[in-house]
């Protein structure tokens, strides 16, 4: 992305400035406070929540390499529901708190409420507790964007037990990993899940999965389409019928400030996908202070985020943080081209959305089919717009601005990570100015700094460009990685040591605005989803022609990225159009629809070191069409094969 002709700078209007939580001196008289002294700083905004046992320490944290450890609020108990749903009850019991809109247009949305959701919450915590689930074990769900995946993640925070939500577009076998690596007493699935007017086999998927599984694991399944299923009596449990028969009450369970509150399985640079830990206190304090803040959240705002349960996103911005704040949220089945591409605006007018969060590849591919789809709807309702997942290039965020915003909306551009809980870089909508494409500046308490690549050296002049690391710590932050606190260790604090490395890169302007340019480890961001080209690479060899295969990242107008295979057959086997074919339905089988490569190019060799290590920066520039700056070629084992891949990508046109 071109960041040179986004110089234009957007300040939101007087009126928007003058209702807004945060203003411009307000920014930097409490951003001074929470960097200088964060124990009082936190100490303060932990009264957010409500607490069973007070905290009386603050923050007790360590980036030393061998000795990392994060601990928020840590002498203080509370329970996650209650601060999401029963301190509101006095208050609140008849408003809405989930607004629920179905796939299919012509299906009535639910109007959840607080004393509803209460009822749901514990008839699910009831049917939990029946199944055997008891505080600290793992239940992992599997679900369409259903108010029973929020009733189910709640219910779990109720009677202390930990949720991991896999996005319901895994494979049975990314499915059965997880449930393995956590090892979950419990899965929650439904029959299937409607999107887009399509129908995906969950309950079949899951049983897929359940073969590779313990057999002591019970299936939880919501009867959601009534589609038919086949049911194992003794494992297969009917979800909504047990709830029918269960108690609307259900004590909460007292839980330390740092007992995990989810898992959530992420991809990393290497292996397999790493199980993110978030715990309870730290955790919901950042998230219902971010979704206050950066979307500017008022009381009686319908808020709407449009990801998926399945990501961090869907957790920290659909579930806990509106719930913690008492806010109205909406929850959508479907996808934004069904039945048209006028969906999301419809959604909009419908509900009267005041904020709208979705992520720039949603944008882009909705601009690609022309504003007449956005101008068909009263957007009046809209008062803030917002975008992550991936930077938003200047086009997509020009086209935001004017056919949705109309050009009265700010947008916040948030910059944040499955690690992080919430958002770490961000406009303010009533105190930052935008500029157009950049994540701009650090929420309150993040000391965010570039370092030179090459020797890790902090680089402080203000206008600069490195890799993005942050100081310390915030609450929000994870604490590990799922029995396996080494890799927690290796993959985040080993290389910068004393920071925190996001594994990205980033431009910091004369401004002092960041400018999130993107991965440099290897992960790759297709559609706003993280994928790591080394799950995606174990999966094409696992096929018995394949021998060798390297994975990048390549520009893609609607994806951001695409993914690029390079792929080396076994001996004798004969490249055709039916192996790509056949290579592209293994890895979604393998790991899901969403690593399916965009492109495969047979590589009959693929550039090494001397020391056999794939030299991925030649791969990426040829991906990307960029023969001319390939860089020192000459450590090659064999020089010869980058010639043969250039002309064989040049053949692909
Ligand atoms: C990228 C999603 C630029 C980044 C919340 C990060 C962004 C990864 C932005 C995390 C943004 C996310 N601008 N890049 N506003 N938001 N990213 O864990 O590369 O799915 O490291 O979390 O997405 O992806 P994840």
């Amino acid at each position: 992305m071109d960041h040179a002709q986004t110089n234009a700078v957007y300040s939101a209007s007087a009126d928007f400035i003058a209702q807004a939580h945060v203003d411009a001196a307000g920014y930097e008289r409490m951003y001074a406070a929470s960097v200088s002294d964060p124990e009082a700083y936190w100490g303060e905004q932990g009264k957010r929540l409500d607490w069973i046992k007070p905290y009386t320490k603050v923050k007790n944290t360590n980036f030393k390499l061998g000795e990392v450890s994060i601990k928020w609020f840590e002498d203080g108990t509370l329970n996650v529901a209650w601060n999401c749903i029963d301190r509101h009850l006095a208050t609140r019991a008849s408003q809405t708190a989930i607004i629920w809109e179905p796939d299919d247009p012509n299906q009535p949305a639910q109007h959840i409420s607080y004393q509803e959701l209460h009822d749901q919450v514990c008839r699910m915590a009831n049917v939990l507790v029946s199944q055997g689930v008891r505080k600290g074990d793992r239940v992992v769900m599997y679900l369409p964007m259903i108010p029973e995946a929020a009733y189910a993640m709640l219910a779990c925070a109720r009677i202390g037990a930990i949720h991991s939500v896999v996005f319901a577009g895994f494979s049975p076998d990314a499915l059965a990993n997880r449930i393995n690596d956590c090892q979950a007493k419990v899965v929650i699935t439904a029959d299937t899940a409607p999107r887009g007017g399509r129908r995906t086999p969950l309950k079949s998927n899951t049983d897929a999965a359940l073969l590779h599984c313990s057999d002591r694991v019970r299936c939880l399944v919501v009867k959601h389409t009534g589609d038919q299923i086949h049911w194992m009596d003794g494992r297969d449990v009917d979800v909504k019928a047990m709830m029918a028969q269960a108690s609307p009450d259900c004590p909460i369970e007292e839980v330390g400030a740092e007992d995990p509150l989810f898992i959530l399985y992420t991809s990393g640079s290497t292996g397999k996908p790493k199980g993110v830990v978030h715990t309870s206190g730290g955790y919901l304090t950042y998230a219902a202070m971010t979704h206050q803040m950066t979307f500017d959240y008022h009381d009686g705002d319908v808020f709407w985020c449009t990801a998926d349960v399945g990501w961090v996103t869907g957790h920290s911005y659909i579930v806990y943080g509106p719930l913690a704040n008492g806010a109205t949220t909406l929850m959508f089945e479907g996808v934004p081209t069904y039945p048209d591409a006028g969906r999301f605006w419809a959604v909009c007018e419908k509900h009267k959305v005041n904020q709208f969060y979705t992520a720039p590849t949603a944008i882009r591919s909705l601009m690609g089919l022309g504003p007449e789809w956005v101008e068909k709807y009263d957007l009046s309702s809209l008062k803030l717009l917002g975008s992550v997942g991936e930077p938003i290039n200047p086009e997509a965020w020009s086209w935001y601005n004017t056919h949705v915003g109309k050009g009265r909306c700010p947008i916040v551009d948030t910059f944040w990570q499955t690690e992080t809980g919430g958002h770490m870089i961000t406009p303010l909508p009533g105190a930052t100015p935008v500029k157009p494409g950049a994540a701009s500046k650090p929420f309150f308490g993040v000391k965010p700094v570039v370092l030179d690549p090459t020797d890790g050296h902090e680089l402080t002049e203000t206008a600069t460009e490195g890799v993005l690391c942050i100081a310390d710590s915030w609450p929000g932050q994870m604490r590990t990685l799922w029995g396996d606190h080494e890799r927690f260790e290796e993959a985040y604090f080993s290389q910068y040591k004393g920071y925190y490395f996001t594994g990205d890169g980033c431009r910091r302007d004369a401004d002092g605005y960041y400018w999130v340019t993107g991965r440099v480890d290897d992960v790759i961001n297709v559609s706003g989803h993280r994928m790591g080209t080394a799950e995606v690479e174990s999966a094409l060899v696992a096929h018995a022609q394949v021998a060798e295969a390297a994975v990048v990242g390549y520009p893609h107008d609607i994806k951001g990225q695409g993914i690029y295979a390079y792929v080396t057959l076994m001996n004798g086997v004969e490249p055709s159009e039916e192996l790509r074919k056949d290579l592209v339905k293994w890895v979604r089988t393998e790991i899901g629809p969403i690593a399916s490569p965009d492109i495969i190019q047979w590589a009959p060799g693929l550039p090494k070191t001397r020391s056999g290590k794939i030299m991925r920066r030649i791969l990426r520039k040829i991906a990307e069409n960029d023969f001319g700056s390939l860089g020192d070629t000459t450590t090659l084992a064999d020089p010869s094969v980058v010639d043969d891949l250039i002309s064989n990508r040049k053949n692909r046109g």
